[in-house]
């Protein structure tokens, strides 16, 4: 099919910067970006809020059959709709980040926003963040970034991240929940997090934003 500009796939762990530099390339380039993880907890928001244990196959299938996610295209301003309710402030905490992790083991939470990234990257044009996308949403992907840093490194960018926000966090606790979370999106039988063969493997430790959107803006350059 032909693509309206590329299709570029920002893979890694948490923390590893990938929402920041997805997000700038995206504006850069006049292009959409699509954070997935956003996603994925917004379901597991919906499951959370009634109450559904994160293993529960069945009761997370059928949520899924009933449930809108919707991702509003929009760089400077990217919000997550559940059901028409703007869920974008109340995925952001560290229980939500876990929550998510949870239910992205679901076989039928996974098809379910596979076929919502397939359909909103479809036409290219996209920097689409996630643990997958190099993987399994976009295989062929025209460029795959597999962005990675020291765990201390990540705790610290998402305890400063939190704090931002006036959240009361302890950078120890923040980054052995970043540990457990990467330990179990790395794990799981379905899609787990892994670097693509093909991919371009950038560690961001001691790099500044600037310095990692340079150094793909070139790569984009080559490919374009
Ligand atoms: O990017 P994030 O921290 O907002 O993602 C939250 C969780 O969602 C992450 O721990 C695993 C899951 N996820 C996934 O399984 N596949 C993706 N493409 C994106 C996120």
């Amino acid at each position: 099919m032909k693509r309206n500009g590329l299709v570029i796939a920002l893979d890694g762990p948490s923390g590893a910067g990938k929402s920041t530099v997805a997000r700038l390339l995206a504006q850069k380039l006049g292009y959409l970006y699509i954070d997935t993880g956003a996603m994925y907890r917004a379901i597991g928001w919906k499951a959370r809020h009634e109450g559904i244990d994160p293993s529960d196959e069945k009761k997370l299938a059928d949520l899924c059959q009933r449930t809108e996610v919707l991702i509003k295209k929009d760089n400077s301003d990217p919000r997550v709709y559940v059901d028409g309710r703007d869920v974008s402030n109340e995925i952001r905490t560290p229980e939500m980040g876990m929550t998510a992790s949870a239910v992205s083991k679901s076989a039928a939470v996974r098809a379910r926003l596979l076929t919502l990234q397939r359909e909103l990257g479809n036409n290219g044009g996209v920097v689409m963040d996630g643990r997958d996308i190099g993987t399994v949403v976009f295989p062929d992907a025209d460029i795959k970034f597999f962005l990675d840093a020291s765990a201390g490194e990540r705790g610290r960018r998402r305890y400063l991240e939190l704090k931002a926000k006036g959240m009361d966090v302890d950078l120890a606790r923040i980054t052995q929940e970043i540990v457990d979370r990467d330990q179990q999106d790395s794990s799981r039988i379905l899609a787990p997090l892994k670097k693509a063969e093909d991919a371009l493997l950038l560690d961001t430790t001691g790099m500044s934003i600037d310095g990692v959107l340079d150094a793909m803006l070139k790569v984009v350059e080559k490919v374009k």
